[in-house]
């Protein structure tokens, strides 16, 4: 296990999108489903990817079960607003630092792991926004709270995967830039009712 966790810190969330979210909510709640599905299907092709590897397989068992049961925690919330759950629009964010994973190992591995915590890192923030702004909605405002602190705790889990990747600098200098590419890449995507 590496001594500490990588350092994230992730260019904060344009002032536009959250009144988009919130006049939104029901698109929002339906891709947020589909994100946390994409989350559990990511951590279980970890899984195929690398089993020889038996921190990530014991670290994304546990992520895969743990995204299933938000879709399950998400999916009863959409319902509940009387909605059935919309096709997945796409994830142009979620592809397009995909994108940035170099296709040759070692690189591949550790740059899966940082893009992978950087989603985590980012839905954890717009989750939170959600949290703050819903005072009026205290079931909704709970649950988005609580899977803001999950994606946090899911961001250090991929995190640490990665120091124990890479050496460190190495490691902590791919992370450095793709922070960069996802700064970019969130400000230049338009304001939508999406998570991402
Ligand atoms: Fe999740
Ligand atoms: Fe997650």
């Amino acid at each position: 296990m590496s001594c500490c966790p990588l350092v994230l810190e992730l260019t904060a969330t344009a002032a536009g999108w959250l009144p988009v979210a919130l006049a939104n909510l029901d698109a929002v709640l339906s891709d947020h489903v589909h994100c946390e599905r994409k989350a559990a299907q990511s951590a279980l092709s970890l899984i195929r990817q690398y089993p020889q590897r038996a921190d990530i397989v014991a670290a994304a068992t546990r992520l895969a079960h743990e995204e299933t049961s938000h879709v399950v925690q998400v999916s009863a919330a959409l319902n509940q607003r009387g909605q059935a759950l919309a096709y997945d629009q796409g994830d142009d964010y979620a592809r397009e630092l995909r994108q940035q994973v170099r296709k040759e190992e070692p690189g591949r591995l550790l740059d899966t792991l940082l893009v992978f915590a950087l989603i985590e890192a980012r839905s954890a923030e717009r989750l939170g926004l959600l949290a703050q702004a819903l005072a009026d909605q205290p079931s909704l405002a709970a649950i988005y709270a609580a899977l803001t602190n999950a994606e946090y705790r899911h961001r250090d889990t991929f995190l640490t995967l990665a120091a124990d990747t890479a050496p460190r600098a190495v490691a902590q200098a791919r992370l450095d830039e793709l922070v960069a590419v996802e700064g970019e890449l969130i400000r230049r995507l338009p304001a939508r009712p999406r998570i991402h």
